[in-house]
Protein backbone atom coordinates (compact mmCIF):
# COMPACT_ATOMS: atom_id res chain seq x y z
CA UNK A 1 0.00 0.00 0.00
CA UNK A 2 0.99 3.67 -0.75
CA UNK A 3 2.88 5.15 2.24
CA UNK A 4 0.43 7.38 4.61
CA UNK A 5 0.32 10.85 4.73
CA UNK A 6 -0.98 12.18 7.56
CA UNK A 7 -1.00 15.79 7.92
CA UNK A 8 1.12 17.73 10.28
CA UNK A 9 -0.76 18.37 13.92
CA UNK A 10 -3.08 15.35 13.21
CA UNK A 11 -3.28 13.01 16.19
CA UNK A 12 -2.97 9.81 13.56
CA UNK A 13 0.54 11.00 13.33
CA UNK A 14 1.17 9.41 16.93
CA UNK A 15 0.26 6.52 16.04
CA UNK A 16 2.62 3.96 14.51
CA UNK A 17 0.18 0.93 12.70
CA UNK A 18 2.77 -1.35 13.41
CA UNK A 19 1.77 -1.28 16.58
CA UNK A 20 -1.36 -2.63 15.71
CA UNK A 21 -5.68 -1.63 15.95
CA UNK A 22 -5.39 -1.43 19.99
CA UNK A 23 -3.00 1.60 20.17
CA UNK A 24 -4.69 3.44 16.81
CA UNK A 25 -8.19 2.86 18.37
CA UNK A 26 -6.85 4.34 21.79
CA UNK A 27 -5.64 7.65 20.04
CA UNK A 28 -8.49 8.24 18.05
CA UNK A 29 -10.65 7.78 20.72
CA UNK A 30 -9.35 11.30 21.36
CA UNK A 31 -9.62 13.00 18.04
CA UNK A 32 -10.53 16.40 17.31
CA UNK A 33 -9.63 17.15 13.59
CA UNK A 34 -12.16 17.87 12.36
CA UNK A 35 -15.75 19.50 14.75
CA UNK A 36 -17.84 16.34 14.45
CA UNK A 37 -16.37 15.57 18.13
CA UNK A 38 -18.07 17.89 19.38
CA UNK A 39 -21.53 16.90 19.43
CA UNK A 40 -20.96 12.69 19.14
CA UNK A 41 -20.78 11.03 22.09
CA UNK A 42 -17.68 8.74 21.09
CA UNK A 43 -15.12 7.97 18.39
CA UNK A 44 -16.21 5.20 16.34
CA UNK A 45 -13.41 2.93 15.40
CA UNK A 46 -13.74 -0.01 12.53
CA UNK A 47 -13.79 -3.72 14.39
CA UNK A 48 -12.79 -7.05 13.80
CA UNK A 49 -9.90 -9.24 12.71
CA UNK A 50 -7.00 -7.36 13.05
CA UNK A 51 -5.76 -9.76 9.82
CA UNK A 52 -9.49 -9.82 7.77
CA UNK A 53 -9.14 -10.63 4.63
CA UNK A 54 -12.45 -8.47 3.68
CA UNK A 55 -12.94 -4.70 4.97
CA UNK A 56 -16.43 -2.97 4.50
CA UNK A 57 -17.02 0.69 4.96
CA UNK A 58 -19.64 2.22 5.68
CA UNK A 59 -20.37 6.38 5.63
CA UNK A 60 -20.21 7.52 9.03
CA UNK A 61 -21.68 6.02 12.47
CA UNK A 62 -25.37 6.40 12.99
CA UNK A 63 -27.13 7.05 16.39
CA UNK A 64 -26.92 3.68 17.78
CA UNK A 65 -23.75 3.25 16.90
CA UNK A 66 -22.45 6.73 18.40
CA UNK A 67 -23.87 5.04 21.18
CA UNK A 68 -22.77 1.85 21.40
CA UNK A 69 -18.88 2.90 20.36
CA UNK A 70 -19.22 0.16 17.56
CA UNK A 71 -20.07 0.07 13.61
CA UNK A 72 -22.97 -1.14 11.84
CA UNK A 73 -24.92 -2.33 15.11
CA UNK A 74 -28.11 -0.60 14.37
CA UNK A 75 -30.91 -1.03 11.92
CA UNK A 76 -28.57 -0.79 9.11
CA UNK A 77 -26.00 -3.33 11.04
CA UNK A 78 -29.03 -5.64 10.83
CA UNK A 79 -29.67 -5.08 6.92
CA UNK A 80 -26.14 -6.21 7.02
CA UNK A 81 -25.98 -9.09 9.10
CA UNK A 82 -28.82 -10.56 6.88
CA UNK A 83 -26.77 -9.77 3.59
CA UNK A 84 -23.60 -10.98 5.41
CA UNK A 85 -25.51 -14.19 5.95
CA UNK A 86 -27.09 -15.05 2.76
CA UNK A 87 -23.77 -14.80 0.94
CA UNK A 88 -22.06 -17.22 3.41
CA UNK A 89 -19.75 -14.52 5.16
CA UNK A 90 -18.71 -14.96 8.85
CA UNK A 91 -18.94 -11.31 10.41
CA UNK A 92 -16.12 -11.93 12.74
CA UNK A 93 -14.10 -12.92 9.66
CA UNK A 94 -14.62 -9.29 8.43
CA UNK A 95 -13.52 -5.82 9.51
CA UNK A 96 -15.89 -3.27 9.18
CA UNK A 97 -16.13 0.12 9.57
CA UNK A 98 -16.07 4.13 8.07
CA UNK A 99 -14.91 6.65 6.30
CA UNK A 100 -16.25 9.31 9.29
CA UNK A 101 -15.87 7.86 12.66
CA UNK A 102 -17.93 10.54 14.31
CA UNK A 103 -21.54 10.63 13.96
CA UNK A 104 -22.75 13.87 12.23
CA UNK A 105 -26.25 14.81 13.17
CA UNK A 106 -29.29 17.15 13.15
CA UNK A 107 -31.90 17.45 15.75
CA UNK A 108 -35.44 16.63 15.06
CA UNK A 109 -37.28 16.77 18.10
CA UNK A 110 -36.19 14.23 20.10
CA UNK A 111 -34.51 12.42 17.34
CA UNK A 112 -31.16 13.01 15.84
CA UNK A 113 -31.17 12.85 12.39
CA UNK A 114 -28.29 11.58 9.99
CA UNK A 115 -26.15 14.23 8.13
CA UNK A 116 -23.95 13.83 4.92
CA UNK A 117 -20.29 14.84 5.93
CA UNK A 118 -18.68 17.05 4.14
CA UNK A 119 -15.47 16.62 1.96
CA UNK A 120 -13.56 18.01 4.57
CA UNK A 121 -14.69 16.10 7.31
CA UNK A 122 -14.37 12.81 5.18
CA UNK A 123 -10.36 14.33 4.25
CA UNK A 124 -9.98 15.06 7.63
CA UNK A 125 -10.66 11.46 8.43
CA UNK A 126 -8.81 9.74 6.29
CA UNK A 127 -5.83 9.21 8.00
CA UNK A 128 -7.73 6.69 10.65
CA UNK A 129 -9.15 4.86 7.79
CA UNK A 130 -5.61 4.51 5.95
CA UNK A 131 -4.52 3.36 9.37
CA UNK A 132 -7.10 0.68 9.40
CA UNK A 133 -6.20 -0.50 6.02
CA UNK A 134 -2.46 -0.44 6.50
CA UNK A 135 -2.84 -2.93 9.52
CA UNK A 136 -5.17 -5.24 8.33
CA UNK A 137 -4.31 -5.20 4.96
CA UNK A 138 -6.84 -7.10 3.47
CA UNK A 139 -7.49 -8.65 -0.15
CA UNK A 140 -10.81 -7.24 -0.56
CA UNK A 141 -12.20 -3.92 0.41
CA UNK A 142 -16.22 -3.13 0.11
CA UNK A 143 -17.00 0.27 -0.35
CA UNK A 144 -21.06 0.38 1.19
CA UNK A 145 -22.26 3.51 -0.83
CA UNK A 146 -21.74 6.48 -2.71
CA UNK A 147 -20.10 8.15 0.18
CA UNK A 148 -17.62 5.64 0.82
CA UNK A 149 -17.14 4.45 -2.93
CA UNK A 150 -16.24 8.07 -4.06
CA UNK A 151 -13.99 8.65 -0.83
CA UNK A 152 -12.23 5.45 -2.01
CA UNK A 153 -12.56 4.87 -5.21
CA UNK A 154 -13.00 8.24 -6.52
CA UNK A 155 -15.00 11.66 -6.46
CA UNK A 156 -16.20 10.37 -10.30
CA UNK A 157 -17.04 6.65 -9.55
CA UNK A 158 -20.57 5.90 -10.10
CA UNK A 159 -22.58 3.09 -8.18
CA UNK A 160 -25.19 3.00 -10.61
CA UNK A 161 -22.74 2.56 -13.27
CA UNK A 162 -20.05 0.12 -11.37
CA UNK A 163 -21.52 -1.30 -8.75
CA UNK A 164 -20.47 -5.12 -8.11
CA UNK A 165 -17.13 -4.47 -10.41
CA UNK A 166 -14.34 -6.26 -8.85
CA UNK A 167 -11.98 -3.15 -9.47
CA UNK A 168 -8.16 -3.52 -9.83
CA UNK A 169 -5.62 -2.38 -6.96
CA UNK A 170 -4.49 0.93 -6.44
CA UNK A 171 -1.04 1.25 -5.20
CA UNK A 172 -0.62 -1.90 -3.82
CA UNK A 173 -3.57 -1.97 -1.70
CA UNK A 174 -6.52 -4.17 -1.92
CA UNK A 175 -8.93 -5.14 -4.49
CA UNK A 176 -12.12 -2.81 -4.68
CA UNK A 177 -15.95 -3.23 -4.97
CA UNK A 178 -18.39 -1.11 -4.04
CA UNK A 179 -22.25 -2.04 -3.41
CA UNK A 180 -25.39 -0.41 -2.01
CA UNK A 181 -25.07 1.19 1.36
CA UNK A 182 -27.84 -1.21 3.66
CA UNK A 183 -29.62 2.18 4.87
CA UNK A 184 -29.91 3.06 1.44
CA UNK A 185 -32.02 -0.47 1.03
CA UNK A 186 -33.73 0.90 4.26
CA UNK A 187 -34.98 3.53 2.63
CA UNK A 188 -36.07 2.26 -0.70
CA UNK A 189 -39.51 3.99 -1.87
CA UNK A 190 -41.33 0.49 -2.43
CA UNK A 191 -41.24 -3.30 -1.26
CA UNK A 192 -39.69 -4.07 -4.75
CA UNK A 193 -36.85 -1.59 -4.99
CA UNK A 194 -36.21 -2.89 -1.22
CA UNK A 195 -36.36 -6.52 -2.52
CA UNK A 196 -33.68 -5.62 -6.16
CA UNK A 197 -31.53 -3.90 -3.65
CA UNK A 198 -31.02 -6.36 -1.28
CA UNK A 199 -30.50 -9.01 -3.75
CA UNK A 200 -28.09 -6.71 -5.07
CA UNK A 201 -26.05 -6.37 -2.45
CA UNK A 202 -26.00 -10.40 -1.14
CA UNK A 203 -25.03 -11.01 -4.79
CA UNK A 204 -22.24 -8.40 -4.50
CA UNK A 205 -21.19 -9.92 -0.99
CA UNK A 206 -21.36 -13.30 -3.27
CA UNK A 207 -18.70 -12.25 -5.29
CA UNK A 208 -16.71 -10.89 -2.78
CA UNK A 209 -17.23 -14.18 -0.56
CA UNK A 210 -15.51 -15.87 -3.83
CA UNK A 211 -12.89 -13.01 -4.47
CA UNK A 212 -11.25 -13.62 -0.88
CA UNK A 213 -11.78 -17.73 -1.40
CA UNK A 214 -9.44 -17.70 -4.19
N1 LIG B 1 -24.29 3.55 8.54
C1 LIG B 1 -22.95 3.54 8.28
O1 LIG B 1 -22.51 3.96 7.22
N2 LIG B 1 -22.15 3.07 9.21
C2 LIG B 1 -22.57 2.60 10.38
O2 LIG B 1 -21.72 2.18 11.19
C3 LIG B 1 -23.95 2.60 10.62
C4 LIG B 1 -24.80 3.09 9.70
Amino acid sequence: MATIVVPAGHPAALVRSAAGLEPARAVAAGCTACDLYARATQTVFGEGRHDAPLMLVGEQPGDREDLAGRPFVGPAGAMLDKALDEAGIDREKVFVTNVVKHFKWRPSGKRRLHERPTAAEIRACRPWLDIEREIVRPDLLVALGATAAQAIIGRDFRITERRGEVLPPVDGGPKLLATFHPSAILRARTPEDRERMLAALIADLTTAADVIAR
